[in-house]
Parts: C-alpha cells; sequence; structure tokens
C-alpha cells in the first residue's frame, strides 16, 4: 500500500475543499422535512457546490448518476438520490457529499432525523457518532491505523450493534479513494502507521442487526442491511499533524486541532 504523504499545496486545497463540503451538510440540514423528496435535496446540493467552484465527486462517478448518496433507514450506503424517495415523519437518513475543488476531494457525511424518530434509531445515531469520535481519537502519529476500527468495533458490539465490515474508509485528497483502506473492525496495533501528511476518511456504518449488507441488483448501488434493519453512519475527513489530527470537514468546530 502506498499512502501519499500530501504536500503543504495539497493540504492546503484539501482543508478548502474539505471546508465545502462540511458546509453543504450545513446548507441542506433546513431543507431536510417530511414531504421532500432525496431527489430534491441532490438538486439543491448539486446547485450549491456548482455555484462555489466546485464539482460534485460522486456524479457519474463508475457510473453513479446523483452529486450525492442518500441513504435512508436500512439503506447503509450509496442510496441513489430518487423522485420516489419522499421523506416521510421517523425515517432517518445519511447525507454523503464529496467535493472536488481546483481538483482535491473531500469528502464528509452526517445523520439527519425527520421528525420525531424511535429511540432504538436514536441510540444507533448516537453510538454511530460516537464511533466516529473514538476513530478520531485513535488519529496521531506512528499510531496503527487498526486502532480506529478496534475502538469503533468494541464500543459498536458492547452498545448491542453490529460494524458493517464491507465497506471502509479511505485515503482522500487528490484522488477519491486512495490507499489505505481503513477497517472499521480491526486488531489492535494492526496495520500500517499513521505519518504526519497522511489524509483518509473514517467512515463507520453500525447496524441494529446483522453487519451484512445487499446490493441492489436493479440500480447496482444502494447497499441495504440483510436483515432490513436500520443502519447509521457518520464520516470526516482527517489529516494528521505532527501532534495529532485536524478534522479538516469539520466546519463546526466540533474537534480541536491537535
Ligand atoms: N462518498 C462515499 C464515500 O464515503 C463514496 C460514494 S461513491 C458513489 O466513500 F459512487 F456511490 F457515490
Ligand atoms: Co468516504
Ligand atoms: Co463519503
Amino acid at each position: 500500500m502506498n499512502i501519499l504523504i500530501k504536500t503543504a499545496e495539497q493540504i492546503e486545497g484539501i482543508r478548502k475543499s474539505s471546508q465545502l463540503a462540511g458546509e453543504t451538510l450545513l446548507y441542506i440540514e433546513p431543507f431536510i422535512k417530511e414531504g421532500v423528496s432525496t431527489e430534491y435535496l441532490d438538486g439543491m446540493i448539486h446547485q450549491y457546490m456548482v455555484e462555489r467552484g466546485a464539482v460534485p465527486a460522486t456524479l457519474d462517478y463508475n457510473g453513479f448518476p446523483k452529486s450525492c448518496c442518500i441513504s435512508l433507514n436500512e439503506v447503509v450506503c450509496h442510496g441513489i438520490p430518487s423522485v420516489k424517495t419522499i421523506l416521510k415523519k421517523g425515517d432517518i437518513l445519511n447525507v454523503d457529499v464529496t467535493t472536488i475543488l481546483d481538483g482535491f476531494f473531500g469528502d464528509t457525511s452526517r445523520m439527519f432525523t425527520v421528525g420525531e424518530v424511535s429511540q432504538e434509531a436514536e441510540k444507533l445515531i448516537r453510538v454511530t457518532k460516537q464511533c466516529l469520535n473514538l476513530g478520531i481519537q485513535q488519529v496521531f502519529p506512528d499510531n496503527y491505523f487498526g486502532n480506529i476500527g478496534y475502538f469503533i468495533n468494541r464500543y459498536a458490539t458492547s452498545q448491542g450493534f453490529s460494524v458493517v465490515y464491507e465497506f471502509c474508509g479511505h485515503g482522500v485528497g487528490v484522488e477519491f479513494h486512495e490507499d489505505p483502506q481503513v477497517d472499521h473492525i480491526a486488531r489492535k496495533n494492526s496495520g500500517q502507521k499513521m505519518k504526519p501528511g497522511m489524509i483518509f476518511t473514517i467512515e463507520p456504518m453500525i447496524n441494529e442487526g446483522k453487519p451484512r449488507v445487499k446490493v441492489d441488483q436493479q440500480d447496482g448501488w444502494t447497499a441495504r442491511t440483510v436483515d432490513d434493519k436500520l443502519s447509521a453512519q457518520f464520516e470526516h475527513t482527517l489529516l494528521v499533524t505532527e501532534t495529532g489530527c485536524e478534522v479538516l470537514t469539520d466546519v463546526s468546530k466540533e474537534y480541536q486541532v491537535t
């Protein structure tokens, strides 16, 4: 595996693109309401990015037809925005946006809810966010990539949930998906070591039931839980610094730069 160490110029470009991706999720929040279609949200996201000089990375990526992924309820990831998918009360959804700005990629996603959701759904979302936080805490020079997945899996399973292992985080920035593959289940102190200048995502998908997914045979993208139980996901793009990390897509300043 060849993990790029980004130059100062690349880091600045990836930081800008990542900030725009984060801002896109802030922008879309008030539009997420009962009765709107995921196609409508996709159009708003497309326009927001293009008006700011960016290109949505998912559009035409390996044939993906839309400008973001919107994954409802039992959809684990890669949900295709559609006029037929109308938000209703009690839905939970992940919106995943990836920007290309001046050639650099930024990738982030988070959960949203429509009206009141079940207590189990709320817990799943809370635990999944905490899984991302625990992963982020493991990002510092000379730590092993495996420790990200070790702590995510330990916590998710302690809460009665399971971790999707068929999709992973990834290096990002110069391309959409670079080395390394960032596993959300791993052994302690396994894999390569993190070095300053590496940039990658952590994006745990956590399931209420079984961890396996099935990909829709019709559209070739939509990944659902095998048991049709709920799934949740959060994603950030991270830079390894000399002493810790910077969450490049964190526009709400939830995380300190270390
Ligand atoms: N944004 C997703 C990720 O986190 C990838 C989506 S690829 C697509 O890696 F083609 F499905 F859009
Ligand atoms: Co990603
Ligand atoms: Co993403």
